[in-house]
């Protein structure tokens, strides 16, 4: 390995020309077959340019489908409109606060001290700023109240307009109570002479999710508030992942690194798994990957067909190892059970990868003991049953009377020694 071979890759760069263009954190400056929910969002924004509180905002569209993209776009041009100097828009102050709920912020305190401690808030030339007075750079400490009454002076003393971005908003507790709050703020600030004209700050919320179930578990109140401005995002077609895929291939690989037919197949096969556009760029990443570990400049149709299987075991991985400890340890029961067999499958004519709820109780106990945790009771382990469905890692059936009552039968999705393998590692199971 003397004399730089190790190096040898990284210096040419492969098939790759860069890299970064196929990363899911990429946020391309052009969004083909979005241009119409741009308009709307922008549509809904462009009051701010004169003063005007714009409408709340809450975008709903399955994963991959460009929310993000979309959003962080139009907030972009924002900014450059509003620090534009041949606008008439300097007399506007306006704040973009984004997060992902996921990742930073998922109680309300989170959120108020995420936005009063965001740099865009921190570099804004303000006045009655939240860390005037405040001698560390953290609001450690402080409470929800107090979080509450620096967000308002400022939001007023400036006839500030601050845009809070929640992204992925389904994740947050106490998410009605937040709504809650933010929207007093409009209601509190007082109008203040700024620039010469009156004029009143504001708070605008813009919520992203994927999750169906988020708009209706939330209060009636919290809904009309939060989905002022409602648009849903479509999921792509192959033809439209195509076209997404070859924009990507031109900035980031070397030409000829794949085939048109190929990228074809990769958009086909995207398109069959919801038309998500960041499994897509997975698979697209994954197989020049595969070419490149074996030192070959082109992509192969097998390489996309490997591709496909190792992005969707990466996937299952990923959405076992960060499931809580009780359901990873109720699916290992039932990866367990099913690689014995089910014990009643003589007792009825339902087919043999069939289980009983009873019996993976059973197993779960037992698992539970090994691992020395305290077993939940049924009626959580039936909670963990239905979560685990919603998550597609199993199904769920009633069985009518006759088969031992009306019992839940479980059926796994997946292969039970991949599961094994991955909740054992997970869990240190041996
Ligand atoms: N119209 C498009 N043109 C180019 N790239 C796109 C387009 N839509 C999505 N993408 C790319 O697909 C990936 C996923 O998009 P994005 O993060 O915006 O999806 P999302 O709807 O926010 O998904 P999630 O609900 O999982 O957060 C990103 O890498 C993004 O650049
Ligand atoms: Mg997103």
């Amino acid at each position: 390995m003397m004399g730089g071979k190790l190096f040898e890759v990284s210096q040419d760069g492969g098939m790759f020309k860069d890299l970064s263009v196929l990363s899911p954190h990429y946020v391309p400056k052009e969004l083909p077959y979005r241009g119409n929910e741009i308009k709307a969002v922008t549509r809904v924004l462009t009051p701010i340019l004169s003063g005007i509180k714009p409408n709340n905002l809450f975008l709903y569209g399955k994963t991959g489908t460009g929310k993000t993209s979309v959003v962080k776009n139009v907030l972009r041009e924002l900014e450059e409109a509003i620090k534009s100097p041949s606008a008439n828009t300097n007399r506007i102050k306006a704040v973009v606060s984004y997060m992902n709920c996921r990742l930073c912020c998922n109680t309300k305190y989170q959120v108020l001290r995420t936005v009063l401690e965001s740099d865009q808030l921190k570099a804004a030339e303000l006045k009655d700023r939240p860390f005037d007075g405040v001698r560390t750079s953290s609001l450690d400490g402080r409470s929800p109240t107090e979080l509450y009454s620096k967000m308002r002076k400022t939001v007023e003393s400036n006839a500030l307009k601050l845009i809070i971005v929640l992204d992925e908003v389904d994740m947050i507790k106490d998410v009605n109570d937040l709504i809650y709050i933010l929207t007093r703020i409009n209601d509190e600030v007082k109008e203040i002479s700024f620039e010469g004209r009156a004029q009143r700050g504001s708070v605008i919320v813009i919520g992203i999710s994927n999750k169906y179930s988020f708009k209706n578990s939330l209060d009636p109140r919290t809904k009309s508030t939060l989905c002022e401005e409602e648009f849903v995002f479509k999921p792509y077609n192959a033809k439209q992942l195509k076209t997404i895929l070859m924009h990507r291939v031109k900035l980031g690989l070397r030409s000829r690194s794949i085939s048109e037919s190929n990228v074809g197949l990769i958009a086909a096969y995207a398109a069959q798994t919801n038309g998500d556009a960041r499994y897509a760029l997975k698979l697209l990443q994954k197989c020049c990957e595969i070419a490149q570990s074996q030192n070959r400049k082109r992509v192969k149709r097998e390489d996309v067909v490997e591709a496909k299987a190792k992005v969707e075991e990466d996937i299952i991985f990923e959405l076992i190892t960060t499931l809580p400890e009780h359901h990873q340890i109720a699916l290992y029961s039932i990866a367990d059970s099913a690689e014995k067999g089910s014990q009643y499958k003589r007792l009825s004519d339902i087919p043999s990868d069939t289980l009983f709820s009873g019996e993976v109780y059973e197993s779960y106990e037992k698992v539970c003991k090994a691992l020395n945790r305290s077993p939940k009771t049924m009626r959580w382990f039936g909670e963990y049953l239905k979560e685990l469905e919603m998550l597609g890692l199993i199904t769920l059936t009633i069985s009518g009377s006759g088969v031992r009552g009306n019992t839940t039968l479980i059926r796994l999705g997946y292969p039970s020694a991949e599961i094994k393998k991955i909740i054992s590692a997970s869990l240190g199971i041996n």
